[in-house]
């Protein structure tokens, strides 16, 4: 296991909220916030039985909670009976029936709104189409689909059925597909026949027609008709889902199924950076509890809102914060097609001007891709409906904070920076926008009943501002329950580094004096640097505090004397050149953020560096190229393997 990390960063702003926000909010000070907190920690099934009270069930629960650690299972509300789908759509019939449940908006800019009533109308549809072709509970229904609304009309079709669904990202390749299809035994795959993308028109059932022949599970391919385009349809597999769901058997109505609080509610593949995708399994009512839960009091969430996460389905962001979380509050969730360069630099303010967005959730890649382009394309557009911003996947440095308050919040809007993982199905660290005043980088506090803790290599917490490894020390309802199939690597995974039933979740982390926990990246992503383990994304960090650099990505090297050398790939804003006058510059401006000890040995200006798609930097293969070799390893799981040619030849 990776030694502990010494964290080096110096950052001390603070940034209370405004009174006129606490006012309103849901938990209105850090007080209030405590004693809540407090009360979930000790009376942990007095406080989720009183919050499962705001979910409507068929049969309430016997048992809140109970966690065996040495079977590693955990339930919660067992005894209960309940559906995800009626909780999102028919319990808001009756006072939200003609309210926007998803605002789609399309790739070319055209929309769809569905309303509760008509978004209840087309899950029950999806659902009669999936019995229809002999679909029952606990079946694996697999989702390869662009952000278009039959995708989360389908999700919760399954969830209505209780069959299960396992999204994979539409960006995966061929072979990932077939890979996650066959571990699922997925007996349908919803799939589209092109995926509209800025300018590009990609085929996504002619990509995936090879591999399909070798899926012996699917039954069927249901085709969404995303343009009418020649489509090659395998005769007896392959079927229309528009004209599935137009047949006329296919009745308006379908009842939701009475499912048991711990029966599974999906499956989503994990992979990290590394290592063979994970599928990652979470059920129904503690989920549903969870994602509910979370996402009133993180986005401190009111009925008049209208919401907008950028992710896409095929992450867990997505499924958490643009479908589930959103639609059992009731809320107006805006769901996007298109990517955030098309056409223009300003597409995500043209949305939010469009539809008056209150409350506005991307991640850190995103806002330095964008930041990049220029102050002058926010400009254009009138943010004056936004009033909540926040922030997942990665670190987000606190130059790229600073600039999304500054500019995307106009000084008024809080950020909460959450912290997550597939795995905890919801947001386990953040702030609650009304009770804390923001650092700048830190994720904050821990949510409602989640007892993290941040341990030493011996298990030992850590002191205040000591670097360790953020654990959390007691189930929690959105947990994963098991690795689907492979209830040893679930054990290995999150529970063999420390005994007793610790969640370890592979990320660095440090508590400050005032409690605020600063997530300091991936443990694999540690250098050791004289003696001192550093994680990569502070020195980043302090990279991107520099006004030219818009994104930086370092990795290690072996040195003879140092154990690591620092090789750093820097991205500079648009229309900049590097220069070995800039590369010194860089270096004393890390020595003076951070320290001497911080200062990278090499520094490559680089257009671009190699991203999974969910746009986190894969920092093995910017090893390998530090390393001088040749073959970096594996780069199909790339959003854009072409930059690596590139830096191979740049290679400083
Ligand atoms: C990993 C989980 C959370 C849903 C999307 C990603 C990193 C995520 C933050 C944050 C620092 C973060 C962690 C985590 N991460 N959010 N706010 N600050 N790091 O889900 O693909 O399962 O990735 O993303 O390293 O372990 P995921």
């Amino acid at each position: 296991m990776a030694k502990f990390l010494d964290s080096i960063s110096k950052e001390t702003r603070k940034f209370p909220p405004k009174e006129s926000f606490k006012k309103k909010a849901h938990i209105k000070s850090f007080a209030e916030y405590k004693k809540l907190y407090n009360e979930s920690i000790k009376n942990p099934d007095t406080f989720w039985a009183k919050q499962a009270e705001q979910l409507d069930w068929f049969k309430k629960w016997d048992k809140v909670s109970s966690w065996n650690k040495s079977k590693l299972e955990c339930k919660w509300f067992e005894g209960g009976k309940i559906n995800i789908s009626y909780n999102c759509l028919d319990r808001h019939l009756k006072e939200r029936g003609d309210k926007p449940a998803i605002i789609w908006e399309s790739n070319d800019g055209k929309s769809k709104v569905y309303t509760y009533k008509k978004l209840h109308k087309e899950v029950c549809k999806f659902a009669n189409v999936l019995k229809k072709r002999g679909i029952k509970k606990g079946d694996r229904i697999c989702f390869y689909m662009p952000m278009v609304p039959e995708l989360a009309i389908g999700i919760l079709a399954c969830v209505r059925l209780g069959a299960i669904h396992s999204v994979v990202f539409g960006g995966f390749s061929p072979q990932s597909l077939q890979d996650r299809i066959d571990d699922s035994k997925a007996k349908i795959l919803v799939t589209s026949n092109v995926n509209l993308h800025g300018k590009k028109i990609i085929p996504m059932k002619e990509a995936i027609d090879a591999v399909l022949l070798k899926c012996k599970s699917l039954k069927y391919v249901l085709v969404n008709k995303r343009k009418n385009v020649a489509t090659s349809m395998k005769k007896g597999r392959d079927l229309w889902l528009q004209d599935e769901l137009k047949a006329k058997d296919i009745e308006n109505t379908c009842e939701p199924a009475k499912l048991n609080s711990e029966d599974p509610a999906f499956i989503l593949y994990t992979s990290g950076t590394t290592g063979k995708p994970k599928g990652v399994v979470h059920t129904t009512a503690g989920y549903l509890m969870y994602t509910y839960l979370t996402f009133k009091y993180v986005f401190d969430y009111r009925e008049e809102d209208v919401y907008w996460c950028t992710a896409d389905i095929g992450w867990v962001t997505g499924h958490s914060y643009i479908v589930y979380g959103p639609l059992a509050n009731g809320a107006t969730s805006v769901m996007f097609e298109g990517i955030p360069t098309y056409p223009n630099p300003d597409r995500f303010w043209e949305i939010v001007e469009k539809y008056k967005v209150s409350i506005f959730y991307t991640a850190p890649t995103a806002i330095r891709a964008i930041a990049r382009f220029g102050d002058e394309w926010v400009k254009k557009h009138d943010l004056s409906s936004l009033r909540l911003l926040g922030s997942v996947g990665e670190p987000i440095n606190p130059d790229a904070w600073l600039w999304y308050h500054k500019v995307i919040g106009r000084n008024k809007c809080p950020i909460v920076d959450t912290w997550w993982q597939t795995e905890t199905g919801g947001i386990l660290v953040t702030p609650l926008p009304g009770a804390v005043d923001l650092k700048p980088g830190s994720a904050c506090f821990p949510f409602f009943g989640v007892k993290t803790n941040i341990y030493k290599e011996n298990g030992k917490p850590a002191k205040a501002n000591e670097g360790g490894f953020i654990v959390v020390e007691k189930p929690w309802p959105g947990m994963l329950r098991t690795v689907y199939k492979n209830p040893d690597r679930f054990r290995k995974t999150y529970f063999s580094q420390f005994k007793g039933g610790i969640y370890f979740a592979g990320d660095g982390a440090k508590k400050d004096k005032e409690g605020y926990i600063w997530i300091l990246g991936r443990i694999d992503d540690v250098v050791n640097v004289s003696g001192h383990r550093l994680g990569t994304s502070e020195i980043e960090s302090a990279l991107v505090s520099y006004k030219d650099v818009s994104e930086a990505a370092v990795v290690p090297y072996p040195h003879k004397i140092k154990g690591d050398a620092l090789y750093a790939f820097v991205t500079l804003k648009k229309g900049l050149k590097g220069s070995d006058e800039l590369v010194q510059i860089l270096r004393k401006h890390v020595a003076k953020e951070i320290g001497p000890i911080a200062k990278p040995d090499k520094i490559q200006f680089a257009e671009g560096v190699p991203k999974t798609r969910s746009g986190k930097i894969m920092r093995r293969i910017l090893k390998a190229i530090a390393e001088g070799k040749e073959d970096v390893g594996n780069t199909t799981t790339l959003a854009n393997p072409e930059v690596v040619e590139t830096l191979k030849k740049e290679r400083v």
